[in-house]
């Protein structure tokens, strides 16, 4: 559920109309409910109440600093995969005790500095990783805390691109060759091995997947145990679901009591890394229409925002629901294709929606609080929009419009 509503006509974030949004901080503009966020959050801390958990926020859904600050301030855990994550995390106020840090490309600097802010645990994806930490960590006179990210061989009947837990996707450790890596992190001085991590992809709407993944994950845990290595946490990744359109995604309490069901004779913390399922649908981009066209076959709105402010239609295909900021009845409906100033046929933000349409009209796209902002760039040298928390009467800007100066900043000419 999110706090996105129609009040007389008028769709509000919270209390507050996105009309006066628009008005305010201009269009194309990125808006989260600070009230959906939290709701999120508790949903999932509250499912896993039973057990010793942690929820790990996974940075990369929404990096915002107020976003994370946000989470932080509930007692959230974090989920990073880059130096840069790292450092807006302990920025927002984030806990270095409660962050993991997942991903297959880790560099010796981003290592050193995560080492040097004390993580809770490094989610190894490569055996090289395990060298690597082993000698920078002696270097530095400490133990790196460890769990190795295993690559159950689990289809997660997700879009090819966001499935990661296929042997033949490039993540984790082959399912088969994990007890082997375990056995040599053992042995290293400067590791200590805390823990089990896997991530099988992203936008699943069914519990299947999640629990075919932890049955495999908890016979290795059993096989390691009786090689003498016994783990404090497992790290189930994140993934789950939201609704875009007709999905029908398990709630954080159903996902949350298939897994503790297995889980029962097990005394292990739980770790989990949603991202989507909590920034998701708790922001919309609002956007204005500057031209309608027709030709013989389609009509079209262009509108401000394109593909480099979301990019989720133009990559995956991805339907995002499109509505007006003010309902209008009795206005003349037709089919539009929904697209952006970029100049690639893949520009669109919508395709086919059925909608009463002028020029200067004020349109929704909803769900994009998730691999929005995050996953935009200047393409078309498009300073990139603003972002607003709005908290329930009261609008917070926290992230200001890219002015075209910021566009070329630390560029040089040649002398
Ligand atoms: N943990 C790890 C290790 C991950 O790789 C991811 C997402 C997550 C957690 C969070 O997954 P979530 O709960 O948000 O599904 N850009 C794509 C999604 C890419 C997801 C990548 N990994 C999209 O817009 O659909």
């Amino acid at each position: 559920m999110d706090y996105f509503n129609y009040r007389d006509g008028m769709l509000h974030a919270e209390d507050v109309p996105l009309a006066a949004i628009a008005e305010r901080y201009g269009t194309p503009c990125y808006v989260y409910s600070r009230a959906t966020i939290e709701r999120h959050w508790r949903a999932f801390d509250a499912a896993f109440a039973g057990k010793p958990h942690l929820v790990c926020y996974a940075v990369k859904a929404n990096s915002n600093l107020a976003v994370l600050n946000i989470l932080a301030r509930l007692g959230s855990g974090f989920d990073i995969v880059s130096v840069g994550e790292l450092e807006r995390v302990l920025a927002a106020g984030g806990d270095p005790a409660k962050i993991v840090f997942s991903g297959v490309g880790k560099r010796e600097d981003e290592l050193e500095r995560a080492l040097e802010v004390g993580i809770r645990c490094f989610n190894v994806e490569v055996p090289g990783e395990l060298d690597r930490l082993n000698r920078l960590a002696g270097a530095l006179g400490v133990k790196a805390p460890i769990s190795l990210r295993v690559n159950p061989d689990v289809d997660a009947l997700t879009h090819p691109y966001i499935s990661t837990g296929l042997r033949e996707n490039k993540f984790g450790v082959d399912v088969g060759e994990a007890l082997i890596q375990y056995r040599r992190a053992a042995d290293m001085p400067h590791l200590q091995v805390l823990g089990i991590d896997c991530h099988i992809g992203s936008q699943l709407t069914s519990v299947t997947p999640f629990l075919d993944a932890l049955d495999r994950i908890l016979l290795l845990a059993d096989a390691l145990k009786e090689h003498g290595i016994g783990l404090h946490h497992i790290d189930l990744g994140g993934g789950l679901g939201i609704r875009y359109r007709e999905e029908q995604p398990p709630e954080p309490s159903e996902y949350a009591s298939a897994l503790l069901q297995r889980l029962q004779q097990t005394n292990y913390e739980i770790l989990i890394e949603p991202g989507r399922a909590i920034i998701g649908n708790a922001g919309v981009l609002v956007t204005r229409v500057e031209y309608l066209k027709s030709n013989q076959d389609k009509n079209f709105a262009i509108v401000d925002a394109a593909m480099n402010d979301l990019v989720r239609p133009a990559l995956y295909d991805a339907w995002q629901e499109i509505v007006p900021v003010r309902q209008l009845s009795g206005a003349d409906v037709r089919t539009y294709d929904i697209v952006g100033p970029v100049c690639e046929t893949g520009d669109f933000l919508g395709i086919g929606r059925e909608l009463a349409l002028s020029e200067g009209v004020l349109l929704t796209i909803r769900s994009a609080g998730a691999y929005g902002f995050s996953m935009s760039s200047n393409y078309n040298s498009r300073p990139r929009p603003a972002e607003v928390m709005v908290d329930g009467l009261r609008t917070h800007l926290i992230r200001e419009r890219e002015t075209t100066a910021m566009l070329f900043r630390g560029e040089h000419v040649l002398d």
